[in-house]
């Protein structure tokens, strides 16, 4: 009897990109299953950026291969994988800063819907209401009217993060969503993020240096070291090895 196994929702095979003389990723491999909520951790300068802007299409690499649901994606523009199920939230928040929120999401809508209606009106009825469920998804509907400029860091941070989900993906990719940011609020912007991405049926890839954050929200962590992967596994177990301890949380 033959079972028709389903692909994982991202499956990175043997991944390579050098810069110079430095190796940013030396044969990495990493699976992301649906509904996982994968962290990245691993020193400065290990290529952690590296794979998301491979994994998004910002970087192509010299060898290997990045599958989505089983289709090959290593060579398609970062637009298109956007709109195949891959949206990326930046480092640094990507808002237009002399607009408003709901203003920047209605744009992240229309563009999802393809760039030649960017040329229409953007306040249309329908993204309104898109944006305000959205809004209502991640806790900032009050914040709806302020131009996205003047929002303290941790909303701008959520701010970001919506705009990826207006892209209606599958898996959302995220740069240290918690850098520069209280450690209160911190956990708070985890856990309103997490509880959307659960809420959507959403997977999560993202980047972190509070290894009680990883702690506490990823189903699985994968360490990076030198443009590749040294250890990954549940976080209690990952965590605790001296190996990783050494070469990351030690220096954290
Ligand atoms: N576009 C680029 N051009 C040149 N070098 C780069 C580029 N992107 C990354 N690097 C280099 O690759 C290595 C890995 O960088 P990065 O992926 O940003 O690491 P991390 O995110 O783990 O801190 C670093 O040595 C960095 O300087
Ligand atoms: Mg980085």
């Amino acid at each position: 009897m033959s079972q028709t196994q389903t692909p994982p929702l991202l499956q990175a095979s043997d991944l390579e990109i050098a810069f110079g003389g430095v190796r940013a990723a030396d044969g990495v491999n990493l699976t992301v299953n649906a509904g996982e909520f994968v962290a990245i951790i691993g020193p400065n300068g290990s290529g952690k950026t590296t794979f998301l802007n491979i994994c998004t299409g910002y970087l192509k690499p010299t060898r290997g291969t990045v599958r989505l649901e089983g289709r090959d994606i290593t060579h398609l523009p970062p637009r298109t994988i956007a709109r195949q199920g891959i949206a990326r939230a930046f480092q640094i928040p990507q808002l237009f800063t002399d607009h408003t929120l709901i203003d920047n999401l209605m744009l992240s809508i229309a563009a999802r819907r393809g760039i030649w209606q960017a040329l229409r009106p953007l306040d249309r009825p329908e993204y309104r209401a898109e944006a305000m469920e959205l809004l209502q998804l991640l806790g900032l509907e009050k914040s709806a009217g302020a131009m996205t400029g003047t929002l303290p860091e941790g909303l701008r941070k959520l701010a970001d993060i919506t705009l990826a989900f207006a892209l209606n993906p599958r898996l959302l990719v995220l740069d240290e969503p918690t850098s520069g940011v209280s450690s209160i609020e911190r956990f708070e912007i985890m856990e309103t993020l997490m509880r959307a991405a659960r809420q959507r049926g959403l997977s999560a890839l993202f980047v972190e240096h509070d290894m009680e954050i990883v702690e506490k929200y990823a189903d699985r962590v994968v360490v990076w070291n030198a443009g590749s992967v040294m250890a990954e596994g549940r976080p209690a177990e990952v965590l605790k090895d001296p190996r990783v301890i050494e070469s990351v949380v030690g220096v954290a």
